[in-house]
């Protein structure tokens, strides 16, 4: 099997690749060489995405059995790379985002949920991360992508969240060091709160085994309901790092949702992978479930990514890692206010 792979280096793309490379298959990757370290056993081609020299260059390199643009969040570059590239992929395929739905995480969404009208022909001037326009102009690389592959060759993969090593957005990795400090840790209630993470060598791996059946379509990747729950990963994560807390123990301050966001509690950012829209975690991905995606617990998540945190493993630089977690004094703050207000509702019950 050939591959091509844009990107390949950091997170999804580094796991992809190695996953292909483990499968014995002829993998080329195409990046400028400028962040993460290339993985070994791969056909290197260096190059901007966005010149279109570069893509001619690497287009000589064809033909593949499939060709991957993992990380592309541009439309136009995303689409000229479709029109350079998809004359030489029997498949092309797509990494994109449950994002790209309109409604998430309002509501619940499947794939046939609509998407946001995304502009195919779009430059992105401002390359610093939005979450506003995130989903917007992946929903526009997917259409610039369909101009020039046709749907019956085309595969597109959304995951909801994705985990594991080598992530860079810092969300795992955030609260594994959180739990490592130990003391009084503010979460949000309820402690059996359904999520769905996805491992991100489970997403490498079934985007591979659809590659390998010459799968098109569209599949939400994301862990089935009931897979797994918030108060689960922050017990795994005050597992894990027990040996480097030492005597220092951890007791999880669960709060009412509804009132962190009254005093003003960044969701999903401030106190990570917590947000209070009903359709956070209700991605339906049972498609990908029907067609074999496999989800392993999030517990072994959770140590794998602490192991290679611990073994010194460093995600590569990204903006979003600073928005990550909580201020340790502002976190102190309110957890003693959440204190004293369940202390006030507590006396006003013995008063009843
Ligand atoms: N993390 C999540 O929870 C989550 C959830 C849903 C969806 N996703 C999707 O998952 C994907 C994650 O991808 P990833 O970042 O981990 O992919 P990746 O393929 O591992 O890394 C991005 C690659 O793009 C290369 N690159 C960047 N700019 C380039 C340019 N102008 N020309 C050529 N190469 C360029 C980088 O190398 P150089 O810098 O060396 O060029 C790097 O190899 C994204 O599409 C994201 O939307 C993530």
């Amino acid at each position: 099997m050939r591959l091509l792979v844009l990107g390949g280096t950091w997170f999804v793309g580094r796991v992809l690749v190695e996953d292909a490379v483990g499968r014995g298959w002829a993998v080329t990757t195409f990046n400028r060489g400028r962040s993460g370290p290339d993985v070994a056993g791969v056909h290197l081609v260096r190059g901007d995405r966005t010149n279109t020299k570069d893509l001619d260059r690497l287009a000589a390199d064809g033909p593949w059995d499939a060709v991957v643009d993992v990380g592309g969040a541009e439309p136009r570059s995303v689409g000229l790379a479709a029109q350079v590239l998809g004359a030489q992929a029997r498949r092309y395929v797509f990494v994109s985002t449950v994002s790209v739905y309109r409604d998430w995480p309002a509501s619940p969404v499947d794939e046939s949920s609509p998407p946001h009208p995304g502009n195919p022909d779009l430059v992105v001037e401002d390359p610093r991360w939005d979450a506003e326009r995130y989903g917007p102009h992946k929903a526009g690389c997917e259409a610039a992508i369909l101009r020039s592959v046709s749907s019956d060759r085309l595969l597109i993969v959304r995951p909801g969240v994705v985990l594991g090593p080598h992530e860079y957005v810092g969300r795992l990795p955030w609260w594994l060091r959180r739990m490592a400090r130990g003391g009084r840790v503010l979460a949000p209630a309820p402690a059996n709160r359904p999520i769905q993470p996805v491992d991100v060598r489970d997403l490498a791996s079934f985007l591979l085994d659809l590659v390998g059946w010459s799968a098109s379509g569209i599949f939400n990747v994301a862990a089935p309901a009931g897979h797994a729950t918030y108060g689960r990963m922050l017990e795994a994560c005050t597992a894990a790092t027990r040996d480097v807390r030492g005597s220092d123990e951890v007791e999880i301050v669960w709060a009412e949702p509804d009132w962190l966001v009254e005093q003003g509690v960044r969701q999903w950012t401030e106190i990570p992978l917590w947000r209070v829209p009903p359709g956070t975690w209700q991605v339906d991905a049972m498609r990908a479930a029907a067609a074999g995606l496999r989800c392993r617990p999030i517990e072994q998540t959770v140590l794998d990514t602490w192991a290679w945190l611990a073994a010194g493993g460093a995600p590569v630089w990204h903006e979003r890692q600073g928005e990550h977690g909580i201020d340790p004094a502002r976190e102190r703050r309110i957890i003693d206010m959440w204190g004293l207000r369940s202390d006030a509702a507590a006396s006003e019950q013995r008063l009843v």
